[in-house]
């Protein structure tokens, strides 16, 4: 069982006040995820806490450090390079936090952008992030939270719908890996209806 103060106090030392206050409270809404879908709780809170390991990296730091890892990039990783804070930060779990759980590195890689195929513990990190306590309002939160205590698959593709609105207003690019997310929970829904 790995040491969670010691992670905990590790992490303080690399993110300013905020974002680890955030990532504490990421941590205890993704235990409190956990617990009502019967996903494991230690997973979620190591993942949970975590996954925002590498969010002190500069856009500059982050795609050398993506670049080294050999991890594919396509077209909106180069635009929006904040977005591989997920899957660099994996990296560095694996490389210099000595954590070596796949399920927690995929949870930690997949948290900004999704994919097709998450794991319940995925779908939990990313949840988390989007309605833990502190995040500011926007219309369609407290649903979210609603649906995310009763249905994982439900809460995803809801959420992905408001990430994909939220872009277009703003004229972003949509993340191939988030289209691949939405259609597959957008069929599992078609399926389970
Ligand atoms: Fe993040
Ligand atoms: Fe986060």
């Amino acid at each position: 069982m790995d040491n969670i103060n010691g992670l905990r106090s590790r992490l303080q030392l690399l993110l300013n006040q905020r974002r680890f206050a955030h990532s504490l409270r990421v941590e205890q809404q993704s235990i409190d995820l956990a617990c009502k879908h019967g996903v494991d709780q230690h997973r979620a809170s190591l993942a949970g806490l975590l996954h925002d390991v590498a969010r002190n990296l500069n856009a500059e730091q982050l795609i050398t450090a993506a670049r080294q890892a050999r991890l594919p990039l396509c077209e909106e990783d180069i635009k929006t390079p904040l977005l591989l804070h997920a899957p660099v930060g994996a990296i560095i779990l694996k490389n210099d936090w000595d954590i070596d759980d796949q399920e927690i590195l995929e949870a930690v890689s997949q948290h900004t952008v999704a994919a097709a195929n998450m794991s319940n513990l995925s779908k939990v990190i990313y949840l988390a992030d989007m309605i833990e306590p502190g995040r500011d309002h926007w219309s369609g939160l407290e649903q979210l939270r609603e649906m995310s205590d009763k249905d994982l698959n439900a809460a995803m593709l809801l959420a992905l719908e408001n990430v994909f609105d939220y872009l277009r207003k703003k004229n972003r690019h949509i993340h191939p890996n988030s289209y691949a997310a939405y259609e597959y929970f957008k069929r599992l829904q078609s399926s389970a209806n």
